[in-house]
């Protein structure tokens, strides 16, 4: 199984998104993390549907969009407008998580649900009809750099046991490193992502040599 890097640009440099994302895809990112938070589901503030669509035409990576608002069913439809491929809301981004990955499968895009670390998969099972992702959170979401929670790494056995031969992704979120990348792809995810260890150093060539790492360390 070949494990996709997914560069957080939550970690990059605000002010020149456009060339950050045309790096992180030269640098052999295979996804772009896009975290959307609201200052109320999360102790945070990013950006919204128009920045991601002004962001569209500097990469053709996938958007992976991570949705962190609440309610997370009035916004679906515009960020799929402004160009996400995969739109993933959490468990408890509104009343009825079955109902939002029905509205993002029926606007065309991949669905996915987030788990928080402290989160259980109790009801997974009753949405893998639904799902195209699993996002498990190894911290709690609002702000990168944060530690890794070793605790989650058993919950994402638990998840690849239900998940079994499905055609869904496990992605993980949160103190990505070459620390734990392989420990991760032993568990069952084959999605990274990665904001603070992919855009240490600022450039171009630390991408590379930081995604490589993360390869390596598989
Ligand atoms: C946290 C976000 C993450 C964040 C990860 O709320 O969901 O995507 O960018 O950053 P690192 O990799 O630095 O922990
Ligand atoms: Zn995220």
């Amino acid at each position: 199984m070949t494990v996709k890097i997914a560069p957080s640009v939550l970690s990059s440099d605000f002010s020149r998104l456009g060339a950050e994302l045309a790096a992180v895809e030269a640098a052999g990112g295979d996804w772009v993390h896009i975290d959307i938070m609201d200052g109320h589901f999360v102790p945070n503030i990013t950006f919204g549907p128009s920045v991601v669509k002004a962001m569209r035409p500097h990469t053709k990576l996938p958007f992976d969009v991570h949705l962190m608002i609440e309610p997370a069913d009035p916004f679906i439809a515009a960020f799929a407008d402004a160009g996400a491929d995969i739109i993933s809301v959490h468990k408890e981004g509104g009343p009825h998580i079955h109902r939002s990955l029905q509205v993002i499968r029926s606007l065309g895009k991949k669905a996915g649900v987030v788990l928080n670390p402290g989160t259980d998969i109790g009801g997974l099972e009753y949405m893998l009809d639904e799902i195209d992702l699993v996002l498990v959170m190894t911290v709690n979401p609002g702000f990168g750099g944060q530690a890794f929670i070793p605790a989650v790494v058993d919950k994402v056995r638990k998840v690849k046991a239900l998940t079994g031969d499905r055609p869904i992704h496990i992605e993980i979120d949160g103190g990505v490193s070459t620390a734990n990348a392989g420990l991760l792809a032993r568990a069952g995810a084959d999605v990274l992502v990665a904001g603070t260890s992919v855009f240490k150093g600022g450039t171009e060539a630390d991408y590379r040599r930081n995604i490589q790492a993360l390869r390596d360390s598989l």
